[in-house]
């Protein structure tokens, strides 16, 4: 079959059996071409609470599946590749947060949207990475700690001065290998590009950026910009997917090693294989109980509150 074919069939599936399909945008060409949502991790999140369909078809890893399942829980919500996870959603206990709050009851646990249910639970607010600085700013408390990115969190204690934000050691092994001697090359292999570049990088990365800011607002700002050259500071999907949109610029990968596997590993035939079986059993769904949702859904609940 080729990949028209098999998008045809999950365009016909989609329809009879009500799916409603959400992709990051770090997902492939392909994907990203079937699906009826496709943005960052806060645009997904509001899609997901939006949609009427009575399923939701996610293509990411496990912890956007998790959440939009708490944001629409009488829907049937599925993961199209069961076996993706994100390595920095699963770096930190409860336990840890528990230990700082006791010893520092005053101080609001801020956690990045890349975290697993039970982790939100013991947390404040989520953030999302184009959502950070707002919410953050936004709230009331002046005591802050910010989890798991020290990267992002970086970013934010910068954006937000007056507020005293600590930080963990955690993060995207993805964005964090991007090396600031790799944004100097760059520059110099194209002197009239713009660097963009995602939060997650290193400070020594972001500082030397035209642009820091989420995955859609990357895309928007290249978009939208006059310039012709852009260096992405991302995951290399963008790149393809900017390249697509803007035939008239030329974008840039920053680095070779802004490759997420586990945004990779879900394929068409992953997406086909899942509406087949949606409703026979045969796709991988996402189960959580009322309590797992209630408590995880305080902190999304704020970030939504905060966010606008
Ligand atoms: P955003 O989608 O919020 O830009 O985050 C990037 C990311 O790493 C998703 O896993
Ligand atoms: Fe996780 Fe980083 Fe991959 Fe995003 S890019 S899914 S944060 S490992």
């Amino acid at each position: 079959m080729l990949i028209k074919d098999i998008q045809n069939e999950i365009l016909r599936l989609k329809k009879e059996k009500d799916i409603c399909i959400l992709a990051h945008s770090y997902q492939a060409r392909e994907i990203v071409e079937i699906a009826d949502c496709v943005g960052d991790s806060y645009k997904l999140s509001v899609d997901a609470s939006k949609t009427d369909n009575e399923n939701i078809l996610f293509c990411g890893v496990h912890f956007m599946a998790e959440t939009a399942k708490m944001l629409s829980p009488d829907k049937h919500v599925y993961l199209a590749n069961p076996g993706v996870g994100c390595p920095m959603a699963e770096q930190m206990e409860p336990e840890i947060i528990e230990a700082v709050k006791r010893s520092d009851p005053d101080r609001k646990v801020v956690a990045y949207i890349n975290t697993t249910a039970k982790l939100k639970a013991v947390c404040d607010v989520c953030v999302t990475s184009s959502s950070a600085v707002k919410i953050v700013s936004a709230m009331k408390e002046n005591k802050l700690l910010f989890i798991p990115d020290c990267n992002l969190g970086a970013f934010v204690q910068k954006a937000v001065p007056d507020k005293d934000i600590k930080l963990l050691q955690g993060g995207c092994p993805v964005h964090a290998a991007v090396d600031p001697d790799e944004v100097r090359a760059a520059k110099a292999a194209h002197p009239n590009a713009l660097v963009l570049v995602h939060p997650e990088c290193r400070p020594s990365v972001t500082e030397q950026a035209d642009y820091v800011g989420s995955t859609s607002g990357i895309m928007d700002f290249a978009k939208k910009s006059d310039a012709k050259e852009f260096i992405i500071g991302t995951e290399m999907s963008i790149a393809e997917h900017l390249q697509y949109e803007c035939p008239d610029k030329k974008f840039y990968i920053l680095s070779k090693k802004i490759l997420c596997p586990n945004m990779k590993m879900t394929t068409l035939m992953d997406v086909y294989n899942s509406c087949v079986g949606i409703g026979s059993g045969g796709a991988y769904e996402i189960i959580m109980s009322p309590e797992e949702i209630a408590s995880a859904r305080v902190c999304i609940d704020e970030m939504l509150r905060l966010g606008g």
